[in-house]
């Protein structure tokens, strides 16, 4: 994993993604606020910037969230991952300006701080018409703001891979809080069913694409063969450095084959994060370590250490002669593999 990082580069895929968010949200504000305009004539500007903005900021969560199952589902939808932190952190930048309007309109013209006036004005926590929900928008949004500063290669590293996945996994706790500000807020009032069946059709896109992506790998980790005992010479031991790999591409798959401690062991090349490529990456902490976003995974199981469940096709090897031989069958991901030490 490299060590040094520099400031965020925008090479010009990641313009073209950012440039698409832009228009889209663009286009989107535009039209909301002009049907709006014409459908509700009574409505102020500000209620209609903070519904544009908080509808843009719940259904670009939406997209954020089944983007990784349908990656895992088809291989087509890669290209929309590579940058979805910039979606991430698009959502936070519409919730902020959905929930800075919000706290202004509502909060900003009493005698209290307006945080203080979100928590406190109105306690009606045992009521479902009158629940105090924008508590759970201000939750939500605090968990969105942690995600998007940490967004950043630079916290990946200095907070841990660990620390910072488990971070980012509280996007479903956002998720949660957000479908419950709008089911106890605007859902109490509103007559008009569309916010009501497309947050309906939108949880169960994020829920069942889960589900369906979950189950497809669960039965591919039970077919999946074990090594045949069919091997191919890939490299010699020398020409891997120490805590490193070499990596060669064996009946189609790529494969990374790591040096360590006197001992060689070889996993799928692919991460299962973003399909970075592991054997660019190095050993730390005994832990292969994905280059891109710190990833992490046994050498001898290709599995994420506890409590991460991640794993990857491991292969069986063996050396002869100074050269590594790897089975052209991996095991399913997962599977131990004894390291094969170097000494014989
Ligand atoms: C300080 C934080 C927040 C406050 C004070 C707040 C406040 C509000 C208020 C007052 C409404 C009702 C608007 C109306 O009745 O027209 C509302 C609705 C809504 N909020 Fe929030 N909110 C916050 C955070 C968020 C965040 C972070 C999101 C999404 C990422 C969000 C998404 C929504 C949505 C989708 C609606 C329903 C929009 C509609 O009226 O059609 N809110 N919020
Ligand atoms: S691709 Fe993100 S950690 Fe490997």
């Amino acid at each position: 994993m490299s060590e040094s990082y520099v400031g965020i580069s925008w090479n010009r895929q990641k313009k073209i993604y950012d440039a698409i968010i832009g228009v889209v949200v663009l286009i989107y504000l535009a039209l909301f606020i002009g049907v709006g305009s014409l459908l509700h004539p009574t409505s102020t500007i500000e209620t209609l910037l903070i519904r544009g903005f908080g509808t843009a900021a719940i259904l670009s969560l939406h997209i954020v969230l089944i983007i990784g199952p349908l990656c895992r589902l088809s291989p087509k939808f890669l290209p929309l991952l590579y940058n979805r932190r910039h979606l991430g952190v698009a959502t936070f930048f519409l919730g902020l300006v959905h929930g800075g309007i919000a706290t202004f309109q509502f909060h900003a013209l009493g005698e209290l701080n307006p945080f203080v006036s979100i928590l406190i004005n109105n306690t009606r926590f045992d009521s479902v018409p009158d629940f105090p929900f924008q508590i759970l928008g201000l939750a939500a949004l605090i968990i969105l703001f942690l995600m998007a500063v940490t967004s950043h290669d630079f916290w990946l590293k200095n907070l841990t891979a660990p620390v910072w996945k488990t971070l980012h996994t509280l996007v479903y706790i956002a998720y949660g809080l957000l479908i419950a500000h709008v089911a106890l807020g605007v859902l109490q009032a509103e007559t008009n069913p569309i916010l009501a069946v497309s947050l309906g059709i939108g949880m169960l896109l994020v829920v069942g694409l889960h589900l369906t992506a979950a189950f497809k790998e669960s039965k591919t980790d039970t077919e999946e063969p074990n090594g045949k005992g069919d091997y191919v010479e890939v490299c010699s031991v020398d020409e891997i450095p120490e805590n490193r790999a070499c990596i060669a591409t064996v009946s189609g798959e790529r494969v990374a084959v790591f040096k360590y401690d006197g001992k060689v062991s070889a996993i799928s090349n692919v991460c299962q994060h973003q399909n970075g490529p592991l054997g660019e990456g190095e050993i730390i902490d005994g832990c292969i370590t994905c280059p891109w976003h710190g990833f992490q995974y046994e050498p001898e199981t290709g599995a994420s250490p506890p409590p991460f469940t991640e794993k990857v096709p491991t292969f069986n090897v063996k050396i002869t002669g100074g050269k590594v031989l790897v089975d052209k069958t991996p095991n399913k991901a997962g599977t131990r593999v004894e390291p094969v030490s170097i000494d014989g």
